[in-house]
């Protein structure tokens, strides 16, 4: 048998050259937002730039009122992480999340496990505020991070919430995960949709008479 061009090869080699050259129709995507843990809605063609699908579930609080949320949409593949992220900005302000990021038509059906939520404290601290129509914030008050998360991040930029679009910034507790958010990404949360224009994060500081 002689190692011959089968149709199938031709196939993938072509699927894999339109790929690489970003060639063939633009990526169509599931795009719906809802309550609950998954949400579901028209399929639509994603604008230029938008090379991947997006499904998020969220859970939140805010100033102590909780919520589960999904979103489904197109979005930049690069600014995109797949995984899990905690962040926590005070006892009744956190979020978890779950997101799933792929890049062929319609792969955001369907639904994305719920996230864990674990609210034990880990012994860790970040400086942590929550500013609206601001983009710096003190960070006067201590975070208690939980379950995974290890790091502090400083958040800020602007954040669209239906049709109000406004400056924000915070801090808190995260997972290391959200480290893979970079200043310029267009990120969005099962709830809001983030412009980010800082986005530092850290390792939390060892809390003292532990470790070194
Ligand atoms: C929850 O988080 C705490 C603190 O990090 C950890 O010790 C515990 O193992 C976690 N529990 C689960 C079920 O992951």
């Amino acid at each position: 048998m002689r190692p011959s061009r089968t149709p199938s090869t031709f196939l993938l080699a072509f699927t894999l050259l339109a790929a690489l050259l970003g060639l063939g129709r633009p990526l169509s995507c599931e795009v719906c937002r809802g309550s609950g843990p998954t949400c579901s809605g028209k399929m639509k063609t994603c604008e230029a730039g938008k090379d991947a699908c997006v499904a998020i579930v969220g859970e939140s609080s805010t100033k102590g009122h909780h919520s589960v949320n999904s979103y489904k949409a197109c979005m930049k593949f690069s600014d995109c992480y797949s995984g899990f992220v905690s962040t926590t900005m005070g006892p009744k302000d956190y979020m978890v999340s779950n997101t799933h990021c792929c890049q062929s038509d319609g792969c955001n059906r369907g639904s994305v496990p719920p996230p864990e939520n674990n609210r034990t404290e880990n012994g860790l601290q970040c400086p942590a505020c929550i500013v609206p129509f601001q983009e710096t914030c003190p960070g006067t008050q201590a975070a208690r991070c939980v379950g995974p998360e290890t790091h502090c991040i400083y958040f800020a930029g602007r954040v669209q919430a239906g049709i109000i679009n406004t400056r924000f910034a915070t801090r808190g507790c995260a997972t290391e995960s959200a480290c893979n958010t970079k200043p310029g990404a267009e990120v969005p949360s099962a709830s809001y949709l983030y412009f980010l224009r800082r986005a530092d994060c850290l390792p939390a500081p060892q809390p003292p008479g532990r470790g070194e």
